[in-house]
């Protein structure tokens, strides 16, 4: 049976009381306040869920899980308990031409919402070296699939392409990022849950390299649209150049593999968000028309 709890990660109360009534074993913690232009607009909720709501998950976790609770220098957690913390490129910081970010490349955030997940990161890697909790760090590429809020670039992109809106493109759009589906995120996950050895991070990458400009032009194409309806704005402020993951680590060591292709994927999610215009309307709530208002049509 599947329990649907719907809760903050900053609540002590809701949490200890989780942990309390349900044997839980594993914590995989996807939450996050996500989107680097808000975090630009306003960084305080994204300190206070991606760091201080982490660090109310890893305690709990700890509490409930130790063997000996009263012991704090015991290091005895249950068997098969694990925390994984869901992260990401970007706290890696901005590549230039060529490279890629390793597991060994050094934290250098840029933006506000960056910097509050590499600081989960290191209060996660803090509780397995202090208190040796069971951990893992996965740091994915941009993910693209189904159910993806609108603020990100590719449901954003094909939603004002639907409706012959311009298609905004920050400064000259030459920026790079690689491209992973959801489902192929969550292989991964799955993955280094059940092999992951405790205490290391996995990259995970799509292997998809595109610069802003291409991935657009690709949705403008699969909806026959008109290139005119691109409109260069104002670029982000510390706008990352390039981010390109190597996953060989996860590959080599945990028989990890992406299934989708990338001209398979965006060809599917395109296809989804035709078919689920209903979804879209419903989303695009009057909070969503305010953020777009002023992201895009205060510039
Ligand atoms: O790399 C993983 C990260 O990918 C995740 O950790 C973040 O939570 C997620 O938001 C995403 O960050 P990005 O900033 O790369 O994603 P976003 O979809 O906001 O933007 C992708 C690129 O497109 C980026 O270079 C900015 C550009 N962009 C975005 C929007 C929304 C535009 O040119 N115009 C836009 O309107």
């Amino acid at each position: 049976m599947t329990l649907l709890y719907e809760g903050d990660i900053r609540d002590k109360e809701l949490v200890e009381h989780l942990f309390s009534t349900h044997d839980i074993e594993v914590v995989i913690n996807f939450t996050a306040e996500s989107h680097v232009d808000r975090s630009i607009e306003e960084s305080e909720l994204f300190l206070q869920t991606n760091v201080l709501g982490t660090q109310n998950l890893l305690e709990v976790a700890k509490k409930h899980w130790k063997l000996k609770p009263q012991d704090k220098y015991s290091r005895s957690f249950k068997e098969g308990v694990k925390f994984i913390q869901i992260s990401t490129d970007e706290v890696y910081g901005s590549l230039g031409e060529v490279g890629s970010f390793t597991e060994r490349t050094p934290l250098a955030p840029n933006s506000p919402y960056s910097a509050s997940k590499a600081s989960a990161d290191l209060l996660v890697r803090a509780y397995y070296e202090t208190f040796g909790i069971p951990i893992n760090i996965t740091r994915c590429s941009n993910n693209y699939g189904p159910y993806q809020f609108p603020e990100k670039l590719i449901p954003l992109m094909i939603h004002n392409c639907l409706l012959c809106k311009e298609l905004p493109i920050y400064g000259d759009g030459l920026q790079i990022r690689d491209w992973l589906h959801v489902e192929d995120h969550c292989r991964a996950i799955d993955i280094v849950l059940h092999n992951g050895m405790s205490g290391e991070v996995y990259n995970v990458g799509g292997n998809n390299e595109k610069t802003n400009l291409e991935l657009v032009r690709l949705i403008i194409n699969y909806l026959g649209q008109s290139e005119t309806l691109i409109k260069h704005i104002k670029d982000r402020p510390g706008h990352d150049r390039r981010y390109a993951i190597d996953s060989s680590k996860i590959m080599t060591q945990l028989g990890w593999r992406p299934h989708y292709t990338f001209e398979e994927g965006i060809r599917e999610i395109v296809e989804w968000y035709i078919t689920h215009k209903d979804w879209m309307d419903h989303i695009i709530s009057g909070e969503y028309d305010q953020h777009y208002e002023e992201m895009y049509l205060k510039i």
